[in-house]
């Protein structure tokens, strides 16, 4: 478990590397990131590589300690590179080209820019390859940021056009999959597809999913085309990236298959802001964040990492992009550092080290402030640091339970949502904290995964069941809780001939005969159950679980497959899923508002999103006798508690 900073040597004077880096070091950082957008500092004309300054800013961090990572600077090519070569430049959903002057401008599929990377990373890692103070890449900087996976470039609609062909073989099979004869829209070749934009109403689903997957490819490839560079040069030296929260335009397990570990960019106050919560959760969460939200990143990108990850930038202080940006609650960026090293995390990392005063980030705060002074979460940095030194920690053994993770169901439910609110994060994000508010841990993986050493499966909505998940559960049947539209699609995005779920009904003799989704404010009530938002009609011989007063069933199950056939609310949840672990065997708990829990090998932690304390005594009774490393039963508000597991 070690600390590190995002460092930008570029944008302060070379006399004040060297104090930086003493400082770092004293405060108890050991890893520091940098090079990600200096791209026209390193090449500032075409061809003219200046790698001195890079070169004394390696040697500076280096020779007070510090581990570096060095970002490849492909997230900004600079003004020279567009200039020469327009047509890197990504085109959106209007058929306009994005405009130089902020990041990401790039489009995935860009002959020149995948030749002008290439050459950039090549030239890197030529040079600093084999530096004492290097130990890890990191591969541009947050692929998609500012919505930027889909691109209409020509490249990209030719390199479209060959993926179809790749994918179909011949066109008469594309036009069966897209069902084109619907509104004459028939292909005779692979050539006249164009990238589904500009038309009347809605394009085409099948289309449209299928370029969401060519986009998903293209991130793919154009990581990989780096990460092939980088192992070519330095085998040993570990590949990472940094993905989002909340953003899911790509797969994400995909491009983890490149990677040595998995990194993310934690923000609980923007994210909060920027989340799928009511008003009431913004406002009791306001300094915190919303208590689930970053464990369920922490989960998904130890998934994406097949165990090893980082919190590559970690919010410090108020950011500057969200609606509105509060400042955390004191404490709460050591409570935030703790939570990432419970869920397993290798390194976190603040984002950044000193406030810059100029450019679009000047409202967002750093360790420093630019007047070097120290900014609040410098002492809550040294006090983790201090922590670190007497705790040691096993690594992050697999849960019990696994939510199952779809990129593929989010853009399918994007496209076809068939009710304004159907979100498939929101939903997924629902099993989450019901679980979570149980007290279990939970493994995020993808519905490829291998199943079998997991107790319980919850998959909160899973389109398109492939054949491996399927048969996994035939060979071995994990418990597994299906929710709704689970089994609505085939792999073209078609209606199954035998209605949905599909191939579920091998496991569940159930049929979706018809769905509704429901406006906001209509309610179906069950018992303590209140239902919107969708609702599903079942056909079957099976004995509902779960029924409304009006007499729709809502849940249906046989042996360890269970079916949901509605949105369902957080009680129902609550309920579904404390019964599910009961029968697995596996111990719940009914945590307070805010309090959550995780495990790391041995050691248990609890931390208090709450605004108010909370006492462990009223979840664990003998509480008061635990042998506290961190805290004690009663946690403060932003408080840490972790105690050795007898
Ligand atoms: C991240 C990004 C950083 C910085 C930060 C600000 O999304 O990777 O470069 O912009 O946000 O919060």
């Amino acid at each position: 478990m070690q600390l590190g900073v995002c460092y930008y040597p570029e944008h302060w004077s070379e006399t004040q590397w060297a104090p930086d880096a003493a400082e770092m070091a004293q405060l108890g950082l050991s890893v520091v990131r940098i090079g990600e957008f200096a791209w026209s500092r390193i090449e500032p004309d075409p061809g003219r590589l200046c790698w001195d300054w890079l070169d004394r800013a390696m040697d500076a961090l280096h020779a007070a300690g510090l581990r570096i990572v060095l970002g490849t600077p492909t997230a900004t090519p600079p003004k020279w590179l567009i200039d020469a070569n327009p047509d890197l430049l990504a085109i959106d959903h209007r058929g306009r080209p994005r405009g130089f002057g902020s990041r990401r401008h790039y489009c995935f599929s860009s002959s020149a820019y995948r030749r002008e990377s290439a050459r950039i990373v090549n030239a890197l890692a030529a040079r600093y390859n084999g530096h004492p103070g290097l130990v890890a890449w990191q591969t541009d900087n947050e692929y998609g940021c500012h919505d930027t996976i889909l691109s209409y470039s020509a490249d990209a609609r030719a390199a479209f056009r060959t993926w179809l062909a790749l994918r179909y073989h011949d066109i008469a099979a594309l036009n069966t999959a897209w069902g084109t004869v619907f509104w004459s829209q028939e292909y005779r070749s692979f050539s006249e597809i164009d990238p589904p934009i500009e038309t009347v109403t809605e394009a085409n689903p099948s289309h449209r999913l299928d370029y969401a997957r060519f986009s998903s490819d293209q991130v793919v490839a154009f990581n990989r085309l780096q990460t092939d560079i980088l192992r070519a040069h330095a085998p040993q030296t570990p590949i990472l990236h940094n993905f989002m929260g909340q953003f899911f335009a790509f797969d994400h397990f995909a491009v983890g298959q490149d990677l040595d570990a998995a990194s993310w960019d934690s923000y609980p106050l923007g994210f909060l802001e920027m989340g799928p919560f009511n008003s009431k959760e913004k406002s009791r969460f306001l300094r915190q964040g919303h208590p689930d939200f970053t464990a369920f990143h922490h989960d998904l990108y130890r998934g994406v990492g097949r165990g090893r990850w980082w919190v590559m930038e970690q919010q410090p202080g108020p950011v500057n992009w969200a609606r509105w940006n509060p400042a955390p609650l004191p404490g709460m960026v050591r409570a935030w550092t703790w939570e990432a090293f419970a869920h397993g995390a290798d390194v976190v990392s603040y984002f950044r080290w000193r406030q810059a005063p100029f450019a679009q980030e000047q409202m967002h705060a750093g360790l420093k402030r630019p007047d070097n002074q120290d900014a609040p979460a410098a002492a809550e940095v040294a006090t983790v640091a201090r922590e670190l030194k007497s705790i040691a920690a096993q690594p992050s053994a697999r849960s019990a339970v696994a939510l199952i993770w779809s990129y593929e169901a989010k853009w399918l439910h994007d496209i076809q949502p068939q009710g304004a609110d159907f979100d498939q994060f929101k939903l997924a994000l629902d099993w989450y904290c019901a679980a979570r508010a149980l007290g279990l841990d939970l493994d995020i993986i993808d519905p490829d995964a291998d199943i079998s050493d997991y107790r319980l499966l919850l998959a909160p909505s899973l389109p398109i069941l492939s054949d491996r998940l399927i048969q996994q559960l035939k060979n071995k049947p994990v418990p597994a809780v299906f929710g709704p539209r689970s089994g609505a699609k085939t792999a073209d995005l078609q209606v199954p001939t035998a209605l949905p779920p599909g191939p579920l009904q091998t496991l569940l003799p159930i049929k979706v005969s018809r769905v509704e989704s429901l406006r906001p404010g209509h309610v179906e009530h069950a018992g303590p159950y209140k239902i919107g938002r969708w609702l599903e009609h079942i056909e079957t011989d099976l004995p509902a679980d779960i029924t409304t007063e009006a007499g729709h069933g809502l849940m249906f199950s046989q042996d360890n497959i269970a079916y949901l056939a509605c949105w369902p609310c957080a009680l129902m949840l609550r309920d579904i899923i404390a019964e599910q672990a009961r029968k697995v065997g596996l111990a719940t708990v009914d945590l307070p508002e805010g309090l959550r829990l995780r495990r790391r090998g041995d050691l248990q932690f609890a931390i208090n999103y709450a605004p108010d304390a909370i006492d462990l005594s009223a979840v664990f009774p003998d509480a008061a006798t635990f042998d506290y490393h961190l805290g004690a039963a009663t946690l403060p508000p932003a408080g840490i508690g972790a105690w050795r597991i007898r």
